[in-house]
């Protein structure tokens, strides 16, 4: 089976990594990839937003099977794309993935059909969102909405800050498109990442995984796409994990299927533990990053026909398998990330990490000088260990971080806290 991946970060080499282990494979491309999805897929430099000239390569190569791991070509219709063309895709298809798309939608999804969430609501002019936005407590939370958003947070500490926000999404400032605003009450609590498929009418967990959003140790500084996770997560107990299926997952399913947008694909569920339970904090229509990173190695069962069963509706027939041990990844990134930073420095020392045990080294932002890896982005590798405890894993990966550096590379050395305070 020919498969083409769509997509250029870590959660991208971990997938592409997944799949290449697959017995169903001949060949894997990845459009557009990177250094290190290179050693696993043939990578072709077409851009993921690119859909004319991915459809096309898919064509021409008889492509018998996509998988899209980015959320902007999923909420642009990729899916929507390859299937016209008569190829099979993991989705969502493009109506779905309003789920991620718009947080406005998921809010009114949440308020319908009694998901737990926090109070919100939605504007679609600036007045109106200001004299709500002072209704609530501090710190409150204002998100943009809109065609093409669906990004665009802002804690806001005070009144002033709130007011600045919601000026600054209906002055375009995260995206085109005509903007609406969300204004919610802000949600204290422990957060966790749970993923699950859907094929639109059957519904499977996947597991639980912790991201460390903040760039520095401790949880301080600016969020960025994520430095580090581990899985399985203890805040997502078993008991846990079944809520998540049981209060979120599967009545947004039913609830998407009955407003006509049946979502078949991967649900990345964002919750928060508060003392009033479980609450969304946000959907997302596909794999976690770096959450993937951790899941992959995790995972017994052969990815490729895991998602051809997904494309397909028989998710009832897939029995998922699972390693016992722990995944924790590290994220090595460029000095000054996520604010400006320099790219092209060559990587020193991934051959002897990835040497150690229990080690997989996944790119996120590399690209391929001469002999050499060198930076390509803000977050470069994700350094990945396995074992039996989150010590141990995290032990095993920071091994391995030590012996990687690059000009102004730095790690965040605490992925994991949370876990190992409980133990
Ligand atoms: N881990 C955050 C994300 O994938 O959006």
């Amino acid at each position: 089976m020919k498969v083409l991946l769509v997509g250029s970060g870590g959660r991208e080499h971990a997938l592409a990594w997944a799949l290449s282990a697959s017995p169903l494979l001949t060949k894997l491309y990845c459009a557009p990839g990177n250094a290190g999805i290179a050693q696993v897929a043939e990578c072709m430099p077409i851009p993921a937003m690119d859909f004319p000239a991915l459809v096309a390569f898919a064509r021409e190569k008889k492509i018998d099977f996509a998988v899209i791991g980015m959320d902007a070509p999923l909420i642009g219709g990729l899916w929507d794309a390859f299937e016209a063309a008569g190829i099979r895709a993991t989705g969502p298809s493009k109506t779905a993935a309003v789920l991620e798309g718009s947080k406005g939608f998921v809010k009114d999804l949440c308020a319908e059909y009694g998901i737990p969430t926090a109070a919100y609501r939605r504007f679609a002019e600036p007045k109106a969102a200001k004299a709500f936005a002072d209704t609530l407590g501090l710190p409150v939370v204002i998100k943009a909405d809109g065609p093409a958003l669906g990004k665009g947070v802002v804690v806001a500490d005070t009144r002033a800050d709130a007011r600045k926000a919601i000026d600054f999404v209906f002055d375009g400032g995260f995206g085109e498109g005509a903007p609406q605003v969300v204004v919610e009450e802000f949600m204290a609590g422990e957060e966790g990442s749970f993923f699950a498929l859907s094929d639109g009418t059957h519904v499977i967990p996947l597991a639980g995984a912790q991201d460390h959003k903040q760039v520095f140790d401790g949880d301080k500084g600016p969020n960025t796409g994520g430095m580090g996770a581990y899985s399985p997560a203890p805040v997502l107990t078993p008991a846990m994990e079944a809520v998540a299926m049981e209060t979120f997952i599967k009545p947004t399913v039913a609830a998407m299927r009955a407003r006509g947008r049946t979502y078949a694909g991967a649900m990345y569920l964002g919750l928060i533990f508060t003392a009033q339970g479980p609450k969304l904090v946000e959907y997302n229509c596909r794999f976690g990053d770096p959450e993937t990173q951790v899941l992959m190695p995790r995972l017994k069962s052969d990815l490729l026909t895991v998602l051809l069963a997904m494309r397909d509706g028989i998710l009832n027939e897939v029995d998922l398998r699972w390693s016992d041990e722990v995944a924790l990844t590290v994220v090595m990134a460029s000095g000054g990330y996520p604010g400006a930073y320099t790219k092209g420095h060559v990587i020193h020392g991934l051959g002897a990490a990835a040497k150690l045990p229990g080690v997989q080294i996944f790119h996120a932002g590399t690209e391929r000088r001469g002999g050499d890896y060198v930076t390509a982005g803000g977050r470069v590798l994700n350094v990945t260990a396995t074992g039996k405890t989150v010590a141990e894993a995290q032990a095993r990966a920071y091994a391995a971080v030590d012996l990687i550096h690059w000009e102004g590379s730095f790690a965040r050395r605490d992925i994991g806290w949370r876990a190992l305070a409980r133990t």
